[in-house]
């Protein structure tokens, strides 16, 4: 379906002549926008052209810095229905949060779907997980929900993401992903064999955006009136428009014509009024360290097993809006995981953690100190805080009636003043040795394996084609350990990997191809040979 770029003309009629009449930022109305000042005709032009240096240097700033990761996404607003219930259980008894407490209560929402590694205009066909956040206006200010379509993360200490991400982004000097870098942080991070044994999979290229699940992946809490917590998993279900992934094929033959079809089809689905809908689960565990499981809760790289931990629908969110402008809606949204309403709590999940100072950190510096004053991250209820000044504040966050001249708390001359107290406060107790260690319970194989053997024979094959084609370009001792991480997991899982490999090779020396093991040891005895 062709893009309609006539809707502002049908939507908005009779705009007087007046209303049309090009300005500048200053109000002056620009009677030549053709031609430079210059002395004569031919020039050289002079340096008061106030009107082109005020338009050539906004044009020079028109680009903030893109996201540090999820830099390519799309956004669209629409609404969240609550049902006032987790399952067949009043969900007061689990928690406050208001936003969740009446049947059909409805909260506006605002959701950015991304890929992770590559840039802002990167084909949306990658293998890559892809981000699902969702911004939500509750009545006691912003909720965000910052998570992924796949239900666990590669590492689950915070200190290890910025290697991570320099690992699976571009090469410094080539500017091109390498799989051999990528393998090389995961082959010695084992605890991230489960993520990729899902990113391998089909699961690793949703077909769309419309077309795939979310996950809060990080644990988080859920507080009750009585102050009572409760460990919580958050899921996005998608309704009638169900789940589709893309095989390897699929995905380049569509990237061959189109690298923005995840974006258009949101778009183009909206426009439709085919609007997409996901249901809200939650998985529930009571507030401890449950040494009964194999694993940690806190760990975010394993799954709550459904058979334990039953989803239970919460709520029901459609998206029903498209931005009117990109840029001012999706490129300057900010989501953080410290963007929490009363109610709704931190867990001890150290990944969350490090996230969460790390979100609003970033935005302060991609978007402005003043980043929440922007209408796409205001809350859209009473805001009133002493917070002011910085680059680009756009008004003071002052209270109706509240005395101008008090900018501090506490005032006895008619400042702003302390909320009340609501409900009594979530207060875990803590006695324990500040260390730096990993968790006990880092089993970062057995679930790996009971993914592997959880997915139907195509699945297994898909994924086993993509690894070997991945890992056929890495050297022998990144295989070798990316190998025992599968026979860890699954004894099948790695020998079909090892064969696959072996096979590749031959194949490769058949067919005179290079074999990258030969080329990376030319390349190191070159280095030897210059020392
Ligand atoms: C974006 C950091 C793990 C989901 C970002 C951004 C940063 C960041 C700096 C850019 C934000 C911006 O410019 O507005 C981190 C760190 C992590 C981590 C330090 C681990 C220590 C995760 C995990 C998930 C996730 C586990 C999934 C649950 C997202 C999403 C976005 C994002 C969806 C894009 C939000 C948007 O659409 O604006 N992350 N991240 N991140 N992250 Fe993470």
């Amino acid at each position: 379906m062709p893009l309609n770029h006539d809707k502002k003309s049908e939507t908005s009629p009779n705009l007087s002549a007046a209303s049309q009449t090009l300005t500048t930022r200053q109000g002056h109305p620009v009677t030549d926008n053709q031609n430079i000042r210059t002395v004569g005709s031919r020039g050289p032009s002079t340096l008061e052209n106030y009107h082109y240096l005020e338009k050539i240097t906004h044009f020079d700033r028109e680009r903030i810095p893109e996201r540090v990761v999820h830099a390519r996404g799309a956004g669209a607003h629409g609404i969240f229905e609550a049902y006032g219930k987790a399952g067949d259980e009043p969900i007061a008894k689990y928690t406050r949060a208001k936003l969740l407490q009446q049947p059909g209560k409805q909260t506006p929402v605002f959701v950015r779907f991304s890929t992770v590694i590559h840039g802002t205009h990167s084909p949306e066909t990658l293998r890559d997980p892809r981000g699902f956040a969702v911004k939500f206006y509750t009545e006691d200010g912003n909720w965000d929900m910052v998570g992924n379509n796949l239900k666990i993360f590669f590492i689950r200490d915070p200190l290890k993401f910025p290697d991570m991400i320099h690992a699976f982004k571009p090469d410094p000097i080539t500017n091109v992903q390498d799989m051999q870098r990528f393998f090389d942080f995961v082959s010695l991070s084992p605890e991230a064999t489960h993520m990729i044994t899902f990113l391998f999979s089909p699961w690793g290229i949703p077909a769309n955006y419309r077309q795939m699940q979310g996950s809060g992946v990080n644990t988080y809490k859920w507080v009750n009136e009585a102050g009572e917590a409760v460990l919580v998993k958050y899921h996005w279900e998608p309704l009638k428009q169900g789940i589709k992934n893309l095989l390897q094929p699929e995905a380049n033959e569509i990237q061959a014509v189109n690298f923005n079809h995840a974006t258009l089809d949101l778009y183009q689905a909206i426009e439709q009024g085919d609007y997409p809908e996901w249901e809200l689960c939650v998985q529930i565990m009571s507030d401890d360290e449950h040494p009964e499981l194999d694993f940690d809760p806190l760990d975010p790289t394993k799954l709550w097993p459904t058979d334990q931990f039953p989803f239970l629908p919460v709520g029901k969110m459609t998206l029903n809006r498209n931005p009117e402008d990109y840029f001012t809606e999706v490129e300057q949204a900010a989501f953080g995981t410290g963007v929490l309403v009363d109610g709704l709590d931190f867990s001890d999940d150290k990944l969350l953690q490090g996230r969460t100072f790390s979100y609003s950190d970033t935005q302060r510096h991609r978007v402005g100190t003043n980043y929440l004053q922007l209408p796409i991250n205001a809350p859209k209820t009473h805001v009133a805080t002493n917070q002011s000044g910085g680059q680009m504040q756009y008004r003071p966050d002052r209270a109706p009636g509240q005395n101008p001249h008090v900018n501090y708390e506490p005032s006895s001359m008619g400042g702003l003043q302390e909320a009340p107290k609501r409900g009594k406060d979530h207060e875990p107790y803590y006695e324990a040795k500040l260390v730096r260690q990993k968790i006990d319970r880092t089993c970062d194989f057995k679930q790996a394996g009971e993914t592997y053997r959880s997915f139907e024979d195509w699945e297994r094959d898909e994924l086993i084609n993509n690894l070997v084609d991945a890992l056929s370009m890495c050297k022998s001792d990144i295989r070798e350990r990316m190998i025992r991480h599968f026979t860890e997991a699954d004894a099948d899982y790695g020998r079909r990997v090892a064969e696959g490999l072996t096979r590749a090779d031959q194949i490769k020396i058949e067919s005179g191809q290079t074999d990258p093991e030969q080329a990376v040891k030319k390349a190191q005895q070159k280095g030897h040979e210059a020392e």
